[in-house]
């Protein structure tokens, strides 16, 4: 009787037991259970997926895929200016100076053959319509980098409409 329960006993524990031989290690099963074997993909490797034809970031269209100007979407109001004119003189001002004359303290590294820095009081700027300020931020121009990592779409108007006050003051 006594030996009959015994039996019945280790049987009823050996899937316990297998249990923590496995939890312990003692028995190593390979279940790939691991996390780090798992297939992931790694930041800018592929395969990736591709957004939808025709999708628009949520932050709205940067740049009109027809080829045309954007159109200026923020008003400028005194608000709008006053943030312009911060990040004017931080991103900007180091190469077309501080009143937009072309003569920031970096400008006279842009010497032949390297193209000038523009200032952007001159009358051929001053006829630029806000979006093509606005392009030439987000895309660079010529001799010039592109600035769209630097600030939003937001923070460029703001910059386009500060140049404009720039350019009635100058
Ligand atoms: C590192 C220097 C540098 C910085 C910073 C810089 N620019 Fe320029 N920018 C240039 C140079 C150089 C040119 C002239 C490019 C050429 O003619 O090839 C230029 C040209 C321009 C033009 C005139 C393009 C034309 O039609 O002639 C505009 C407008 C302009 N920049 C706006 C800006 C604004 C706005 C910022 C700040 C968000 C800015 N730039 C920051 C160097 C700079």
């Amino acid at each position: 009787m006594k030996r009959r329960i015994l039996i019945t006993l280790t049987i009823l524990s050996m899937p316990f037991i297998l249990g923590l031989a496995i939890t312990y290690e003692v028995l190593q099963v390979d279940f790939l259970s691991f996390m780090e074997e798992q297939p992931s993909v790694n930041y800018r490797e592929g395969p990736r997926l591709l957004p939808p034809d025709g999708a628009i970031p949520i932050t709205g269209v940067e740049v009109p895929p027809d080829g045309s100007l954007p159109l200026n979407p923020v008003p400028a109001t005194d608000a709008s200016i006053a943030r312009g004119k911060v990040l004017y003189e931080i991103h900007c001002a180091v190469c077309h100076g501080k009143s937009g004359q072309g003569d920031g303290p970096v400008a006279k590294y842009f010497q032949s053959p390297a193209p000038e820095v523009s200032a952007l009081t001159d009358d051929r700027i001053v006829r630029h319509e806000d979006g093509l300020i606005y392009l030439i931020i987000t895309q660079g121009f010529q001799g010039m980098a592109p600035m769209a990592e630097n600030l939003t779409p937001q923070e460029r108007w703001d910059v386009v409409n500060y140049i404009r006050v720039l350019q009635n003051e100058n």
